[in-house]
């Protein structure tokens, strides 16, 4: 007999490292709309089936503003509206408006014009990576600064601040962070963000924030968007990176198709996204009341969408617990879906398609330097991942 969970689940099979939490393939199975209690003492709901969570996050009657939001992790607590700017904590029409401005600053196509520079980029740190003595944690000598300096470059931020904004990003994505270190945190970024967006007002470089400051956005406009672009655009595709890389080394055989297959990139992209499902979860509180899957979503009530057992749901991708590259995973929700659906994707589809080939090509002798078992994974975070990933390629 099923019971309604008093919390999320989040505990995930010891020596599974790619697995989702326990439990949460039974509920899809069974009850994917399922009553929850939430940490705050919020009665309200958790949604795993694909369909679901999919429905939820194109319906306009949900809403994403956080100051109507209860979360299914401890902490967080109540919080204030999003600042100006930070339109992933807004509806439309607000969110519209910026939505508009940024989304022809990310297309496809200028995203792809970057290539040549994510190509130097990813040289440049296995380079570095190579003068090593042949073993290095390739979260922080390569998954991480390569989409750092990236989207430095991008925003026109310098990347020798880079310890102050990671500290607060980290801060921000950390599910055991309190209420208080949260909002320290943001008032921390949005401080370094407001300092730039002053410098480029007065002296503009080539880069998309002095970009944005002929776009009619007022001063914390700009530091809303820039703060939410410098923390949305790091630590998820490097995570993306490392854990991909530590989920392909698992997978021997995916891993010898990826590097015998240079067609096989784009999907094989798509697959790791679906497979390893690092943002998670997702919350949506309903506006009024709603009818979803057979019972009532109250208005005022949240719930708490699972990306991870959307994306592991058979019903649309059959055999949902094996990696398979050449699987045609599109429509999978790694990036979200409907109106916030992820802006920089296709940013981070250029980062992961470079490096992830790139780093296997350079080093074919690549392994784990400890074993799987040992590697820390971010249980911690609201971004999956890796903490750190110890590799070598040394003879053996
Ligand atoms: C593999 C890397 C990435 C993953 C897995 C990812 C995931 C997501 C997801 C799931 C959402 C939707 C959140 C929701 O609906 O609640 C989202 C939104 C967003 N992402 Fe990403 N993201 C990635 C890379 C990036 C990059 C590189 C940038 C920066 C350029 C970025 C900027 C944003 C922004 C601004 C939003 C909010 C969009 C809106 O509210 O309209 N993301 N991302």
């Amino acid at each position: 007999m099923l019971h309604e969970p008093t919390s999320l689940p989040t505990i995930r099979p010891a020596g599974c490292p790619f697995a989702p939490p326990t439990g949460l393939a039974q509920l899809r199975e069974e009850r994917p709309l399922v009553r929850m209690r939430y940490p705050d003492g919020h009665q309200g709901w958790l949604a795993t089936s694909y369909a679901l969570v999919r429905t939820v996050l194109a319906d306009s009657r949900f809403s994403s503003r956080y100051e109507l939001m209860h979360y299914p992790v401890p902490g967080v607590g109540e919080l204030p509206p999003a600042p100006a700017g930070d339109m992933t904590g807004m509806d439309a029409p607000e969110h519209t408006r910026y939505r508009r401005l940024l989304a022809g600053k990310f297309t496809a196509h200028r995203m792809k014009l970057l290539t040549e520079r994510v190509e130097q980029i990813t040289t440049e740190h296995l380079d570095a990576m190579e003068r090593q003595n042949k073993k290095v944690d390739l979260f922080e000598a390569f998954a991480h600064p390569v989409p750092a300096h990236i989207i430095c470059e991008l925003l026109g931020v310098p990347y020798a601040d880079r310890d102050t904004f990671h500290r607060h990003t980290v801060t921000l994505m950390s599910l055991e962070a309190t209420r208080e270190q949260q909002i320290d945190a943001m008032a921390g970024l949005q401080e370094y963000m407001a300092h730039l967006v002053t410098a480029k007002q007065t002296e503009p470089t080539d880069d998309l924030l002095s970009d944005l400051t002929t776009s009619g956005l007022t001063s914390e406009e700009l530091t809303g968007i820039g703060a939410l672009l410098l923390s949305g655009g790091l630590d998820t595709t490097a995570n993306m990176i490392a854990y991909g890389a530590f989920a392909l080394l698992q997978h021997p055989h995916q891993l010898a198709a990826f590097r015998s297959d240079p067609d096989l990139a784009d999907q094989a992209i798509e697959e790791l996204m679906r497979f390893l499902s690092i943002a998670h979860t997702s919350v949506r509180v309903a506006l009024e009341d709603i009818e979803l899957d057979g019972q009532t979503v109250r208005a005022g009530e949240c719930v708490t969408l699972s990306i991870q057992a959307a994306n592991r749901d058979p019903d649309k991708f059959p055999d949902p617990d094996f990696l398979d590259l050449y699987r045609k995973a599109t429509g999978h929700l790694g990036f979200g879906h409907g109106i916030h659906q992820c802006l920089g994707q296709q940013l981070a589809r250029v980062e992961m398609r470079v490096a992830l080939p790139a780093l296997f090509k350079r080093f074919p002798k690549l392994r784990l330097a400890i074993p799987a078992e040992k590697v820390p994974l971010r249980t911690d975070m609201n971004i999956y991942g890796v903490h750190r990933l110890p590799v070598t390629w040394a003879e053996v």
